[in-house]
This record gives C-alpha cells, structure tokens and sequence, in this order.
C-alpha cells in the first residue's frame, strides 16, 4: 500500500499543534505552539483565553507543519483532529479549521480521541524504532493535566478497542502536581518544575497519611466479598483462566473485577495543612514574588528561593504520587494479566515516574514503554498516528461533527 500522509491537528487544552504522520509510523513534522506564556500569570488555563490564542496561532502552526514536513495542502491524504475531550471553546477552533482545509482540499476528515492519541503517541514511537514485538493486551495508563485513566487496549486486526478500567474521582495527578506548585509559590505549570526541584529534597522527610491519597477500589459488583486495598497488589485470580476471556485468555474487564480508581485531592490538601501547621506562608510570598521579577525562571532560581524544608516537602509530594499511580496500574496490570504496559501523557514526561515504573514493571517481567518526552505532553502526532487505522478502516468523520467536551474512550 502507498504510504498515507495524515495532517493531524490538536487544540484540546492550551498546545495549539500540528504534524504530519506517515503511515502511522513515522514522525514527519511535529510543530507545538505552547500558551503557557498567556496562561502563566492566571495559575491555570483560562479557557477563553485558550481559544483566543487558539484562533492566532492555528493557520501559522499547519502551515510550518507542512513546511517542515516538506509537503503541500494538495499531498496531504487526509485530515485528522482531537473531537474531545478537552475545552469545548478550544477543540472547536480545531473542528472548524480542520473541516474547512478538508472541504477546500476534497480530503477525509477523521476525529480522533485525545486520550487515544496519548496511546498511540507510544505506539508510533515504537513503530517507527521498528519494535515489532509489542505484546496485547496492553494496560495504559493515561496521566496529564485533566486525565488520570486506566485502559485496557486491545488491537484486532486494524481497529483499538478500549475499556476503562479505572480513573480518578477527583483531581488529576497533574492537576494535584500544579495545584501544589501554585500553592507553593513555584508558578504554571508545575510538573516540570516539581520534577527537577524533587532531586534536591528528602522524599522520606514529611509523610502522607494513607487515606490522603489512597482510594479504595471499586468492585462494581455488589455480591463480591472480596475488596482490595488500594495501592496493594491485588492478588492474581486463580481462576481467571474460567473466566471469558478477553483478547488471548485474558480476564474481561466486568462487575467480578475491581476498579482500580484514583483521588488526590486529598494530597493536595495534605500539603496545604503543612504549609499552615509549619507557618510556611510568608517564604511563600516571599518566593512568589522573586521568580515573578525572572521572567524564564531557571532550576537555579527555583533553588535560590527554596530552603531545606520546602524542598523535602515537593520530594515527599512526589514521592507519594509516584508510589501511588505505579502501585495502582501494576496492581491492575496484575489483576488483567495484561502482557505491556504504556505510561503517557503529560505526567508521563516526570523523571521519577519512569524510573519507578521502570524498576517496578522490570521486576515482574513486564515491558513498560513511555513516549519521549516531546510526545509525552500534548502534540498532533499522536492525533494523527490514532487516525491511521480510522483512515485505513475508512471510519471518516461526518462534516456536521462537533467537539465533545467529555468524550469517553471506547
Ligand atoms: O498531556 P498534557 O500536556 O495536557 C493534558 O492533556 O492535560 O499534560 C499536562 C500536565 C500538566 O499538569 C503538567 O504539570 C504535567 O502534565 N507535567 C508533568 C511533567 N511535565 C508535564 N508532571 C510531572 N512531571 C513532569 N515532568
Ligand atoms: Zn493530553
């Protein structure tokens, strides 16, 4: 079959962003224009404020896309965009430019999931290393601003399907990582900045009680005698083999198994009582100001303006959330005998979350793979390698499609 070129377009949160895929395979172009500049000084993103610069920067962004990918409007064979979910005002910008480059281009359009594209951001990354071996079903654990999502993948033939297996009740973990930077006077969004000041704090230094930031697991069925502490393995179902299996004589996901839920907005209250109880407030504001007056702070200005304790504060925060999100997904990888798992998303990009998943994954004979940190956060690769098996099933979007604000993955 000739190669397929798909334009795949993303404006879901505040990443206005284009590239061109081949084939579900290869990487051609990759452009990502970042609202963080705009959003910065608010502590978060302000959705009007995402469409705005989401209207300015779109024509200019597919446009380098095309440039660096040395292609025309003309060669592109179809288009692919993120429906949902995301920002409603956002993903529209997207919608509409899309669908009017494939009505004046007389080209498929294809909608894509974001939270599919974060899975498939892995997969094309692997494809294109030539790594032909991957193993189904997989267990992906979906981990960024507004997402903390357990998927069990499964791929017949062309087509994904996808079941959720679990999600946070409340808060997502980046959502918990800037909450805290903000809180603590570190600035938008916190993430990066809680990763690389985490290598300078005690992890062990301030404890996080279990109850904030364990939540205990689902069992749907209300039958079942058995429950599961959160964070602990669950124990390998003996008689998973009796059960209908799923994908190659894997456990279905059903009412019989646990859901393996997140919260943490427990934690993130957790480090507001410290900052309280340790009268932490005034080198706060003291902090906030300084990086203010920096307009890129560095790692070096982030530590001028942090003492011992605060340090040990952001490591023990990371510490907790690590050993939480790896605990859950390998307990539910576990319980699915799943055979790979794929950590990704924006949080994904966090060092000790990969070295942990790494360790941990290693020690139970799993393969674990994450995108590279570039296709970690949001980007439009991963929108348009998710499109490949829709453009090859010919599952082409009706012209009268519209954003879905909390599209489910199925
Ligand atoms: O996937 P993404 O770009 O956008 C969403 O779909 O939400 O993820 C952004 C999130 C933010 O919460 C950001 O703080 C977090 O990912 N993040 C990180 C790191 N880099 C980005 N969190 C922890 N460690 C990082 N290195
Ligand atoms: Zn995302």
């Amino acid at each position: 079959m000739d190669p397929v070129h798909i334009l795949g377009i993303e404006s879901s949160c505040d990443e206005t962003a284009a590239a061109v895929v081949r084939s579900g395979e290869e990487l051609i172009s990759n452009v990502v224009a970042s609202q963080i500049a705009t959003h910065q000084q608010y502590g978060g993103v302000v959705p009007e404020l995402a469409s705005r610069e989401h209207l300015r920067a779109i024509v200019p962004v597919v446009r380098q896309a095309l440039a660096d990918a040395g292609k025309t409007y003309q060669s592109i064979d179809a288009l692919a965009v993120t429906q949902g979910p995301g920002l409603a005002g956002a993903l529209l910008v997207g919608i509409s430019y899309a669908k009017a480059l494939a009505f004046a281009l007389e080209r498929p359009l294809i909608a894509v999931n974001h939270l599919e594209g974060h899975i498939h951001a892995v997969l094309l990354e692997q494809r294109q290393k030539g790594n032909r071996e991957l193993r189904f079903p997989v267990m992906a654990l979906v981990v960024s601003g507004g997402h903390t999502h357990l998927y069990l993948a499964e791929q017949r033939r062309e087509s994904w399907s996808y079941e959720n297996i679990g999600h946070t009740r409340d808060d997502a973990a980046g959502e918990a990582f800037d909450k805290v930077a903000k809180l603590l006077g570190f600035g938008y969004p916190g993430g990066p900045v809680i990763d690389r000041l985490s290598k300078h704090g005690d992890p062990k230094a301030v404890k996080f009680a279990t109850p904030q930031i364990k939540h205990p697991d689902r069992k749907d069925s209300a039958h079942s005698s058995q429950t599961f502490k959160s964070g602990a393995p669950a124990p390998a179902k003996k008689d998973a083999h009796k059960r209908e299996s799923w994908g190659s004589g894997h456990p279905r996901p059903d009412a019989e198994h646990p859901r393996f839920d997140f919260s943490y907005s427990g934690i993130k209250t957790a480090v507001l009582r410290y900052v309280e109880t340790n009268n932490l407030a005034p080198s706060i504001e003291f902090r906030r100001t300084a990086l203010a007056q920096v307009s890129k702070p560095k790692l070096e200005d982030y530590l001028a303006n942090s003492d011992k304790q605060t340090l040990d504060l952001v490591a023990s925060f990371q510490r907790a959330m690590v050993g939480d999100l790896v605990a859950k997904t390998l307990a539910a990888a576990r319980e699915y005998a799943v055979a790979t798992l794929f950590v990704t998303g924006g949080v994904a990009a966090n060092n000790e979350l990969r070295q942990t998943f790494e360790q941990e994954a290693a020690r139970e004979g799993l393969p674990v793979y994450f995108p590279s940190r570039p296709l970690s956060t949001d980007n439009a690769a991963m929108i348009a390698a998710a499109a490949y098996p829709k453009f090859l099933a010919k599952d082409f979007a009706a012209m009268d499609f519209s954003a879905e604000a909390g599209m489910a993955l199925k």
